[in-house]
C-alpha cells in the first residue's frame, strides 16, 4: 500500500475502503474484516452512516493491531456547533470503542452561514491539539465554504472528501483544495457503480487488462487523489486493491479527465442542505 503525505506531516494509506450505504450489522462487520484481511489498512465511515459500531466490531475480529489501521469518521450536520461537536466526537469514539481516530471530517457544510462550519472547526482543532485525532479536515466542501474557514484556522484542513470519478472532476474544487495544500479523497470513485457501463471507460480499461473498476480508482490516484471504494463483495473489495501494478498514459489520463459530465450523484453541497 502506498501512503499521501498530509500538510501536518501524517502519513495517510493511498486507498480506503469505504462503507457508505453498507448498512450496519454483519454486512458492514464482514466487508470490514474481509478488507482488512486483502490487505487495507484504512477505513473510512461516518456518523450518519450508523455503521460506527459494526466498523469498530469488525475491526476488533480482524485482529489488526489498531496502530496499525487508519480510521475516518465524520460530523453530522446536526451536531454542528462547538459543544455539540465535541459530544458527537466522544460518542462516535465510544460507538468504534476506540481511543483516537486518525482523521476526523465536517461532513458537509452549512451553506447560509460559514458560522456553524467555523464553530465545528474550533472543536475539531481542540480535539486535535489534544492529540485525540491525528488529522482534521471537511467533506463536501467547496471553495466558498473553505475560504471563510482558513481565514480563521489555526490549523489548516489536511483533506476535503468529495465526490469524483471520471465524469465529474470537480475541477474547481480540486485546484483550490491543490493550491491549499488540502489533500482529496473520492467519495464515490466509481460513482456508486452508475459509471461501470460507459464505453468510454471500457475501452482504455480493456487496453489494460483492468476493470472498469479499477481504471477509475487508478485514474483517481494518478491525479493525485485518494479513492474510497465501497462493496460488500469480496471479489471486488479484492480488485479493487489491485491498481498498483499498472500505469495510465498521460493521453489516456487525459481522455478521461475530458469525458463530458455523467454519474454525479446531484448532491451539491452548494444548493443541498440536509
Ligand atoms: P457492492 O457493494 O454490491 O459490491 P462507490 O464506491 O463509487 O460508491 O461504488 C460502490 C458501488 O459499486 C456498490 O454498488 C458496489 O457494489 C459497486 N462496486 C464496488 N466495487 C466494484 C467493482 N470492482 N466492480 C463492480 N462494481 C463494484
Amino acid at each position: 500500500m502506498q501512503n499521501y503525505k498530509l500538510n501536518n506531516g501524517v502519513s495517510i494509506p493511498a486507498v480506503g475502503f469505504g462503507t457508505w450505504q453498507t448498512p450496519p450489522g454483519e454486512a458492514t462487520v464482514n466487508a470490514v474484516k474481509t478488507a482488512l484481511e486483502y490487505g487495507y489498512t484504512h477505513i473510512d465511515t461516518a456518523a450518519c452512516y450508523e455503521n460506527e459500531e459494526s466498523v469498530g466490531q469488525g475491526i476488533r475480529e480482524s485482529g489488526v493491531p489498531r496502530e496499525k489501521l487508519y480510521v475516518t469518521t465524520k460530523l453530522w450536520n446536526t451536531e454542528r456547533g462547538y459543544d455539540s461537536a465535541l459530544k458527537a466526537f466522544d460518542q462516535s469514539l465510544q460507538k468504534l470503542r476506540l481511543d483516537y481516530v486518525d482523521l476526523y471530517l465536517i461532513h458537509w457544510p452549512d451553506n447560509k452561514s460559514p458560522e456553524p462550519n467555523i464553530a465545528s472547526w474550533k472543536a475539531f482543532e481542540k480535539l486535535y491539539k489534544e492529540g485525540r485525532i491525528k488529522a482534521i479536515g471537511l467533506s463536501n466542501f467547496q471553495p466558498q465554504h473553505i475560504q471563510p474557514l482558513l481565514d480563521l484556522a489555526e490549523v489548516p484542513p489536511a483533506v476535503n472528501q468529495i465526490e469524483y470519478h471520471p465524469g465529474f472532476p470537480q475541477k474547481e474544487t480540486v485546484d483550490f483544495c491543490r493550491k491549499h495544500g488540502i489533500l482529496i479523497e473520492a467519495w464515490s470513485p466509481l460513482g456508486s457503480g452508475r459509471i461501470l457501463q460507459e464505453q468510454s471507460l471500457q475501452q482504455i480499461a480493456q487496453k489494460y487488462h483492468k476493470s472498469i473498476a479499477q481504471l477509475c480508482l487508478r485514474w483517481c490516484l494518478q491525479n493525485g487523489i485518494l479513492p474510497l471504494p465501497k462493496s460488500v463483495t469480496p471479489a471486488r473489495i479484492k480488485e479493487n486493491l489491485q491498481v498498483f501494478d499498472f500505469e495510465i498514459t498521460p493521453e489516456d489520463m487525459r481522455r478521461i479527465d475530458e469525458l463530458p459530465q455523467f454519474g454525479w450523484s446531484g448532491l451539491d453541497s452548494a444548493k443541498v442542505d440536509f
